[in-house]
């Protein structure tokens, strides 16, 4: 199984942070953000990781994170130009997954679980997708792609509803099998001009091969302000680094 994190976009919610830098690369608590994604993978067991990044950047992130050696997996790059959206990024991930399922995680997504155990799971999964779900409230619903389940599957998904049809947001893991990218090649972009992952995702759903798991501990992105600040004080009561004096 091959993993590929997403690190592209412009931040534009985190403005002027992002000015000069890639939003990924920003702190969230005491590691920059790209980490949080990438030893999720590497606990998993992952051992072959794409970076895509945008435009800008992808040299920082080669300087950040190197060979990948001192995380125990094995690092490569890509960029995507321009903002064609996240299946538009995955799409450069093909040539890197070959024949293998893949597992995609959104470089601003931070996870307490432990997602082995989903891994071993996918890896028996003869075919189809798998996406985790996390409980949200009815008004952060409208923030994130939703989903409707029925038994082991899920029978609905729809990107930043104005009208959620469940509290179940999906967060930004998901594991495909190969022919996600025949998919993407298909897919037509959204209003926004994008193509987007929930669109791709639809196609598993409508096939009737598309499975979820419930994410149970911590979750949240980093993408805005409010966010970052919250995943950063998680992190800290996490780790029971309490009042340590500013200036130490
Ligand atoms: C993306 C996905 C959305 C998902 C979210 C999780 O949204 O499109 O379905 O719920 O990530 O972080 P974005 O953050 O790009 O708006």
């Amino acid at each position: 199984m091959k993993g590929v994190i997403l690190a592209g976009g412009t931040g534009s919610r985190l403005y002027p942070c992002t000015k000069v830098t890639n939003k990924h690369l920003l702190p969230v608590y005491n590691k920059p953000m790209i980490y949080y994604p990438l030893q999720l993978l590497a606990k998993a067991g992952i051992k072959d990781i794409l970076i895509i990044s945008g435009e800008g950047h992808a040299g920082d992130f080669l300087n950040l994170l190197g060979s990948g050696k001192e995380f125990g997996v094995d690092l490569a790059y890509d960029v995507q130009e321009g903002s064609g959206g996240i299946a538009h990024a995955l799409k450069l991930a093909r040539n890197f997954v070959r024949d293998d399922k893949v597992v995609v995680v959104l470089g601003d997504n931070i996870f307490e679980d432990d997602v082995k155990p989903f891994v071993e799971e996918f890896e028996k999964q003869q075919e189809g997708a798998k996406i985790f779900l996390k409980e949200v409230s009815m008004q952060d619903a409208r923030r994130f792609g939703c989903a409707l389940t029925e038994g082991d599957k899920v029978v609905y998904v729809e990107e930043k509803p104005r009208d959620p049809k469940s509290n179940l947001a999906m967060t930004g893991l998901y594991m495909f099998d190969n022919n996600i990218f025949n998919i993407i090649d298909v897919l037509k972009p959204s209003a926004r001009g994008e193509l987007e992952i929930t669109d791709a995702i639809d196609y598993y759903v409508k096939s009737g091969k598309c499975f979820y798991g419930i994410i149970k501990g911590f979750w949240s992105d980093a993408g805005t302000f409010e966010s970052l600040f919250h995943s950063s004080q998680f992190l800290k009561e996490k780790e029971g680094i309490k009042d340590q004096p500013y200036f130490a």
